[in-house]
């Protein structure tokens, strides 16, 4: 039914045909934002970005992708200078910023939080994490960085390794390689497995997914190892995170046991849970992984600004 228009909330309100239409659009991206050629799809378009929770790559990459398009954004980077301080609801927020801009890229706290701004917005709204709910936009970076290592999604070996409870990224990208026919092994502190519901999702699918204590015991039977960090922001308290923290850790031993074609992804921030030597090794992915995010995105407000990305 084509993307234009349409709310980003989840990755389950994409097809497979739908990420296929993003992905092929981003990859045409690449010389844009690369910035060896100009386009101007997007000229005369406002974004709203609305962040309420630390951000690097998600923002700059949105804002750079608006920019590459010709497009401009307007930003939320730090709620505490806004009327959020003085008791604004996030509907009320929404409902006024909808009214500026072309369309609204939400970061929140709470999960839920864009489902509930989609209500208060008369734009559509792209969800760029709610708590630890979703972030259907690394979903696609991370798809797209696959796509590109191995120029297929389907049948891949992808193991799953870290904070898989409170981790937004992998609940979106574990449920998008199911659809796509990917074969999954997880593994994580016996504390920070995947929550119950996303699990029942994947076991709908009839998708293969296989559960590890140690990552050490899938290395060799895997194309793509997905790392995330552990959330210490969603814990409770400090004593819960000093149990599992440095619990596990991808370094240059581990990789010595790894097939060559190996890609090591992570959506960062990363805080020691890959070693920096292995930054130089053939497997890193991820610095490549956070650049894929600014084509990606132009693909993705493209089609939904514009309802083409050429
Ligand atoms: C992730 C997030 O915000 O969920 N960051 C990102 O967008 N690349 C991952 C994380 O914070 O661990």
């Amino acid at each position: 039914m084509g993307l234009k228009g349409r709310d980003l909330l989840s990755i389950r309100d994409l097809s497979k045909e739908d990420i296929e239409e993003i992905l092929k659009a981003a990859h045409r991206m690449l010389p844009y934002a690369e910035g060896k050629k100009v386009n101007h799809l997007l000229d005369g378009k406002i974004l709203t970005l609305a962040f309420f929770e630390p951000s690097t790559r998600t923002r700059l990459s949105f804002e750079t992708a608006m920019a590459r398009l010709g497009g401009t954004s307007v930003t939320i980077a730090d709620a505490s200078v806004t009327s959020v301080k003085k008791g604004e609801t996030l509907h009320d927020t929404v409902r006024v910023i909808s009214q500026y801009g072309d369309a609204i890229v939400l970061r929140h706290p709470n999960e839920g939080a864009a489902r509930l701004a989609a209500r208060a917005s008369a734009k559509p709204v792209i969800n760029a994490g709610d708590g630890t709910g979703e972030h259907p936009t690394q979903t696609l970076i991370d798809l797209a960085a696959m796509q590109e290592a191995f120029g297929k999604i389907a049948g891949l070996r992808v193991t799953l390794l870290g904070d898989l409870k409170y981790g937004r990224t992998v609940h979106s990208l574990a449920r998008a390689l199911a659809l796509f026919g990917a074969r999954l092994v997880v593994s994580s502190p016996p504390s920070l497995r995947l929550p119950v519901e996303v699990r029942e999702d994947l076991d709908r699918t009839g998708v293969e997914i296989r559960e590890i204590p140690k990552v050490e015991d899938a290395i060799q039977e895997t194309d793509v190892l997905y790392v995330t960090r552990i959330q210490r922001e969603r814990f409770g308290d400090d004593a819960e995170y000093a149990e599992v923290a440095g619990s596990y850790r991808v370094d240059l031993p581990l990789l010595a046991r790894a097939p060559e074609r190996l890609v090591v992804l992570h959506p960062l921030p990363r805080i020691g849970e890959i070693g920096p030597a292995v930054d130089d090794s053939p497997h890193a992915a991820y610095f490549r992984q956070a650049f894929l995010g600014v084509p990606v995105r132009m693909a993705l407000l493209a089609l939904t600004l514009a309802g083409r990305a050429s």
